[in-house]
């Protein structure tokens, strides 16, 4: 397994091999929601890159970049286990050299749910990707539905720029009792640990509910914000049942495919989960 630590060497070694090339970003602190990802691009394609970048740009100036958990030792190791060819890993001099003032923004669906709740947070994601896709050059990268609204921000991305590269979305990997998995999972206490689940729960009982006929969207949404409510540690930040391809919310019945999306609060740590309905 090769690690490259410059957009420079990254190249060079996308220009060193043939056959077709599948990309993982992440930030690492790897679970095996990223894993799944990696295992689909390694059977997907004859190469396999991964980058692993906490990337400062997409972190609010009171969010977690400082404190965000990091393991490069055991990361570098699940790669090579699992027979990725390289790992980026790239310094933040180099992905933000000093006078750095370049970036990638997507417009109205980029602004909603997360945009609104984080701003600037979808242009540091859309930077960073269009950089590591620069030096990667990849046939393919995995993203997960898990960050749904950063699913549909970099496919519009990728169509606008003509980017070219094949964006291939992955399923949600949930821990047994449904909490997504997610790197953020570790700021949990033993009691919001066990109290999470109520999420999926909460989102399960309105696909249930969708799929019986249920088909307006305000009463599926009181459906989920009464369920979390049940929840004392639960926090809601927004509970959103947006159309699935501009994320407008939906204001009356369901009639195309729609996400229905939520941010929940245990303590400090902000929970995202998703469905979609279709
Ligand atoms: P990160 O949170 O590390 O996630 C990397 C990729 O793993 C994303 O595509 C994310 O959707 C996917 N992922 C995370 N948890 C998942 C789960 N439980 N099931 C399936 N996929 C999951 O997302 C980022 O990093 C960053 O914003 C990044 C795209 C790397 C840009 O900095």
């Amino acid at each position: 397994m090769q690690i490259l630590t410059t957009p420079a060497a990254m190249r060079h070694w996308r220009l060193s091999g043939s056959g077709s090339l599948g990309f993982v970003p992440t930030m690492g602190y790897l679970h095996d929601g990223h894993l799944a990802l990696v295992r689909r691009s390694i059977h997907e394609n004859v190469r396999t890159a991964v980058s692993i970048f906490v990337n400062p740009l997409q972190f609010g100036p009171s969010e977690d970049f400082e404190r965000y958990p990091r393991d490069e030792v055991r990361d570098l190791a699940l790669l090579r286990e699992a027979g990725v060819d390289a790992v980026y890993l790239p310094s933040g001099a180099d992905m933000y050299p000093e006078g750095f003032q370049t970036y990638a923004e997507v417009g109205a669906i980029a602004e909603r749910l997360e945009g609104a709740q984080r701003p600037g947070h979808f242009r540091g994601v859309t930077t960073v990707v269009l950089k590591l896709l620069n030096a990667v050059g990849p046939d393919r990268a995995y993203f997960g539905r898990k960050d749904a609204q950063q699913l549909r921000v970099i496919q519009r991305m990728v169509r606008d720029l003509d980017l070219g590269v094949e964006i291939a979305a992955c399923d949600i990997e949930r821990e047994a009792d449904g909490l997504a998995m997610s790197s953020r999972n570790v700021y949990l206490s033993p009691e919001e640990r066990e109290a999470a689940p109520a999420i999926h729960r909460a989102l399960e009982h309105a696909r249930t509910a969708f799929d019986d006929g249920e088909s307006s969207a305000p009463k599926l949404r009181t459906l989920v914000q009464s369920l979390l409510a049940a929840e004392p540690l639960a926090n809601i930040e927004y509970v959103s049942l947006a159309d699935d391809l501009t994320l407008e919310e939906v204001e009356a019945s369901i009639e195309r495919p729609a996400l229905l999306s939520v941010v929940v609060r245990f303590g400090h740590t902000r929970l995202l989960d998703n469905v979609e309905l279709r």
